[in-house]
């Protein structure tokens, strides 16, 4: 188990080229506006503050990088499918996005958010199987858990990942959490652990 001692933020950009280059391995968390990215992040690392959030969609709008123990980083992103910003500024983060995903060789594994009260939903299906495309490794995290009771949630989960193995014949890895209730942070720190060791073998 993982424990945080330190998480510091290092840099926010637009820019792909200009994320820190001491190619140490990066978790990226993504999903719609709103979801709860910048929350996980502070929920894993024990701050309140360390990202910022907002109860209105689109706060995050740069790359941000944090890093952790000073060994590896978390990666905050822009929520993807935000409208009310008008369209311009849509393609501007669809661009940051899928540049960092495609372009960034230490991403190594990127969190896909899902908000666990919402039915699958095209744009979330679409960017997932545009993941499987580029061959980008990813794992699915359900949100704010604490809005359902546990049975609903269940069955909210399952439906989802139903959906998914329509079209994939193996499923990723998933996770539940919330990040006012502060569940599931010890699976998703073990999750990335793994990871890390598995690398330095
Ligand atoms: P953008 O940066 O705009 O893309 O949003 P984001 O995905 O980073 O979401 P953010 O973490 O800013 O959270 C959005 C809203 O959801 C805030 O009002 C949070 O307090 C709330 N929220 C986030 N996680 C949870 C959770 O686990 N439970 C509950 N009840 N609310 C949450
Ligand atoms: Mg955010």
């Amino acid at each position: 188990m993982i424990t945080i001692q330190t998480a510091e933020f290092v840099i926010s950009n637009t820019q792909v080229e200009k994320c820190p280059q001491d190619n140490l391995p990066e978790y990226a968390f993504i999903g719609r506006s709103n979801v709860g990215k910048s929350s996980l992040i502070n929920m894993l690392t024990n701050h309140s503050k360390l990202a910022m959030t907002s109860s209105t969609p689109g706060k995050t709008l740069l790359i941000n990088h944090f890093l952790i123990n000073k060994q590896w980083y978390l990666v905050d992103l822009p929520g993807y499918g935000y409208a009310l910003r008008g369209k311009k500024i849509q393609e501007q983060l669809k661009n940051i996005i899928e540049s960092y995903i495609l372009q960034r060789e230490q991403l190594t594994n990127l969190f896909v958010l899902i908000d666990i009260r919402h039915e699958p939903q095209k744009n979330d299906m679409d960017f997932i199987r545009w993941l499987g495309e580029h061959g980008i490794p990813f794992s699915i995290i359900f949100t704010k858990a604490d809005k359902l009771n546990f049975a609903t949630a269940r069955d909210s989960v399952k439906k989802y990942m139903d959906t998914l193995h329509e079209e994939w014949e193996e499923l990723p890895p998933y996770f539940v959490s919330s990040a006012e209730k502060k569940t599931g942070k010890d699976e998703i720190l073990d999750y990335i652990d793994k990871i890390n060791k598995s690398m330095k073998e």
